[in-house]
């Protein structure tokens, strides 16, 4: 059965294979990986540890390249781009909360989130990272250095440094497991409330079952596949010709889903509907609506590129 999907697609996979290779041997990270997001969707992705979540995050990101197959975001093929353009793409379109910060540590609180924003040439860098940072909480610790920073704030810098460009696409790789449970309930509602603002959508990683439930859809990932997918059912509301709601894979079929997520949903929704993913959505290429790039300096590199634990060029 298709895994249903709105059109357009920000993020389309097709046949998506990773291998990585370590001195131990070659590992397959990722096999077969088909899937489409929509605009404005929120979805988590969950599974064991190693299951292969951070890898899929960095390829949607433009952070590693696949071994196979087709990655289309934000109507880029990725594969086509040189690591220039790759960069560019990063910074107009993707803000990443990596699981390990990988802030600058030589660059303060502030210049840290100002940076992908300097490096996309906009005058306002400054400005909009205080913003940023404000909506974190972290407006009294602007001149501080990573290091001087417990990790709970790191972790909010990560966040406002996410946010900064106002992504189409926002990923976030465990973001609250540095925090303690009140401030990650605020960095998760910033997060939902920045995506829905914006129509961005939202990838989340995260092992807490409470978030995942929060997200539109969840797809789990087990050894390098997509082992099953959830689907929020509606919201127990009446259309308007007062007969219940259409079910979520009609709605989508036929339209954009709408920005989901809001932390209302939480405590609003029954429990997610379990389906098996068996097969992908029919393969079909990403509309042209995100053609154009501001110009961003070569390698600006605000993330890691091709290694999780290096930190940033
Ligand atoms: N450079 C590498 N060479 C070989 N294998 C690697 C390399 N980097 C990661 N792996 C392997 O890829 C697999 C998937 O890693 P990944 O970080 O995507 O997992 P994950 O699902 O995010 O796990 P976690 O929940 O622990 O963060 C792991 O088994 C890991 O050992
Ligand atoms: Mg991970």
């Amino acid at each position: 059965m298709p895994i249903p999907v709105s059109r357009p697609c920000i993020v389309s996979l097709r046949g998506l294979g990773v291998t990585l290779t370590g001195a131990a041997g070659a590992v397959e990270v990722l096999r077969g990986i088909d899937l489409d997001l929509a605009p404005g969707e929120t979805v988590s992705v969950v599974g064991p540890s190693g299951a292969g979540k951070t890898t899929l995050l960095m390829i949607i990101g433009g952070l590693e390249r696949p071994s196979a197959g087709r990655v289309t975001v934000a109507g880029h093929d990725l594969r086509a781009l040189d690591e220039d353009a790759l960069a560019r793409f990063r910074g107009r379109h993707v803000g990443i909360v990596f699981q390990s910060f990988h802030l600058i540590p030589t660059m303060t609180a502030l210049e840290n989130v100002a940076a992908p924003r300097e490096l996309a040439g906009e005058p306002d860098a400054f400005e909009r990272a205080r913003e940023e940072l404000a909506a974190v909480g972290l407006d009294h610790r602007l001149g501080h250095y990573p290091g001087e920073l417990s990790g709970g704030e790191q972790q909010r810098v990560a966040i406002a440094r996410a946010l900064v460009n106002r992504p189409d696409l926002l990923l976030a790789d465990e973001p609250t497991g540095n925090l303690d449970a009140a401030t990650g309930d605020q960095v998760i509602d910033h997060l939902f409330a920045r995506s829905r603002d914006k129509g961005a959508t939202l990838v989340l990683i995260t092992h807490e079952a409470r978030l995942a439930g929060l997200c539109g859809r969840t797809i789990r990932i087990a050894d390098g596949r997509i082992e099953a997918w959830e689907t929020k059912p509606p919201e127990p509301a009446m259309d308007t010709s007062g007969g219940p709601a259409a079910p979520v894979e009609a709605q989508q079929a036929v339209s954009p889903a709408p920005a989901q997520g809001s932390p209302d949903h939480h405590t609003t929704s029954p429990p997610v509907e379990a389906q098996r993913a068996v097969s992908p959505a029919p393969a079909q290429d990403s509309p042209d609506h995100h053609t154009t790039s501001p110009a961003v300096p070569a390698g600006s590199g605000i993330h890691p590129r091709t290694s999780r634990t290096a930190g940033p060029r």
